[in-house]
C-alpha cells in the first residue's frame, strides 16, 4: 500500500468528519482513564526547525497515550542542520521511525521530505499550512455545536497566513461560511482561495473577503485571529504592525459579532496586538480548549497515518537484511 502524508488539509478532506468523531470520542475516553493505546511499539520522529510549545507538547503525550513513543529532533541537532540532504535525512529516519512529524521553515522542504520518505510525513507547521492546527480547530467547533458545524459563521480577522489558510480550506470544507477581514497585501495565495471556493461550491458554504474587522464580524459565530508577526516574519515586524492597526480583536469588536459568538485563536498570542487582554481572559475566548484539543486531534490523525503494528503496511524494514534471498 503506497504511504500517505498530511501535508495540507487538503490531503485529509474526506477523512474530517471520521477524524472529528474519533478525536471527539478519544477525548471522552481519556476522561474516564482509558488512553486508547491503539499503537503500541510505534514511533514518530519530530524534526522541529522552529521552536514549538502545544505542537511539540501534543504530539509527544498523544504518541505516549497511544502506546507508541515520539523523538524530538531540532534540526540544529541533526546533521541536516550540518549539511546531509533531506532526501538523506528522510532515508535513514525511514529505517527507524513509522511517521515523521516536520515543522518546516520552507513548504518546498516538507514535499523533499514527504517525497524520500517511505513512512508518512505529518505537516508540523510550514510557511504555507497549519492543518493539524485545523483539525483541533473544527474539533473545538464541532463540541460547541454538538457537532453540526454547517451554517455558522466564521470571521478570520489579521494575517493570511499559514493558519489562515488552512482554516479557510477546512471551513470550506466542513460547511462553515469563511469571511476574511485581511489586508489585501496579506491575502492568502490566489491557489488556496481557488481551492476553497471549490470546496465552498461543493460543500454548501461560503469563503469571501470584506475590507474591514467590523463587516467580518457582523453575524460571525467565531472570531478567529492569529499573530501578526509569524516565526519568520521578524524583519518585517514594523510594516506588519502598521499594516494591522485597526485589525485587533478587542470587546468593541466582539460586541459586533453574534452574542454567543467565541474568540479562537491557535497561540502563541501577542497579547495587546492582535488580541487584548481582557478578550484573552474572558468568557467568550475558547482558545484554552483549543490547545487542549490539539492533544486529541492528534491521536486521531496519528491513528489514520500510523497503521497498527502488525497490519503488515508499514514500509519499516522494507530495506533487504545481509543474506535475506533477493526479491
Ligand atoms: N499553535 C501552535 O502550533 O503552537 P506551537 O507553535 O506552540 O506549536
Ligand atoms: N502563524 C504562526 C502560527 C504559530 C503557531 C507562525 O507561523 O508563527
Amino acid at each position: 500500500m503506497a504511504k500517505r502524508d498530511l501535508l495540507s488539509i487538503t490531503d485529509i478532506d474526506e477523512d474530517l468528519p471520521s477524524l472529528l468523531e474519533r478525536a471527539h470520542a478519544m477525548k471522552l475516553a481519556r476522561r474516564r482513564g482509558d488512553l486508547s493505546a491503539t499503537r503500541p511499539g510505534r514511533y514518530l520522529a519530530m524534526i522541529f526547525e522552529k521552536p514549538s510549545t502545544r505542537t511539540r507538547t501534543s504530539f509527544e503525550v498523544a504518541m505516549t497515550d497511544l502506546g507508541g513513543h515520539a523523538l524530538y529532533m531540532s534540526s540544529k541537532d541533526l546533521q541536516l542542520g550540518r549539511g546531509e540532504t533531506i532526501a538523506d535525512t528522510a532515508r535513514v529516519l525511514s529505517r527507524y521511525v513509522d511517521a515523521i512529524a516536520y515543522r518546516a521553515n520552507r513548504s518546498e522542504d516538507m514535499a523533499e521530505l514527504a517525497q524520500w520518505s517511505a513512512v508518512p510525513v505529518l505537516n508540523a507547521l510550514d510557511n504555507v499550512e497549519h492543518p493539524c492546527q485545523i483539525v483541533a480547530d473544527l474539533l473545538t467547533m464541532y463540541e460547541l455545536w454538538e457537532g453540526k458545524l454547517e451554517g455558522h459563521r466564521l470571521a478570520y480577522i489579521g494575517d493570511g497566513n499559514n493558519v489562515c489558510n488552512s482554516l479557510m480550506l477546512g471551513c470550506a470544507r466542513m460547511g462553515i461560511d469563511f469571511v476574511g477581514a485581511i489586508p489585501e497585501k496579506y491575502r492568502p495565495p490566489e491557489r488556496i482561495w481557488h481551492l476553497a471556493n471549490r470546496f465552498a461550491a461543493r460543500w454548501g458554504s461560503s469563503v469571501e473577503y470584506v475590507t474591514s474587522p467590523k463587516e467580518a464580524a457582523k453575524d460571525a459565530d467565531i472570531l478567529y485571529t492569529d499573530v501578526w508577526v509569524s516565526m519568520g516574519d521578524e524583519q518585517q515586524a514594523a510594516e506588519r504592525q502598521a499594516a494591522f492597526d485597526g485589525y485587533r480583536i478587542d470587546a468593541q469588536l466582539l460586541a459586533a459579532a453574534r452574542p454567543a459568538a467565541r474568540v479562537m485563536h491557535d497561540l502563541p498570542a501577542h497579547r495587546g496586538m492582535e488580541i487584548t487582554d481582557d478578550v484573552m481572559d474572558g468568557p467568550q475566548g475558547v482558545m484554552w480548549d483549543q490547545a487542549e484539543n490539539r492533544l486529541h486531534a492528534q491521536k486521531a490523525i496519528l491513528e489514520k497515518f500510523i497503521p497498527p503494528r502488525g497490519s503488515g503496511s508499514s514500509p519499516m524494514g522494507t530495506g533487504r537484511l545481509r543474506g535475506s534471498p533477493p526479491g
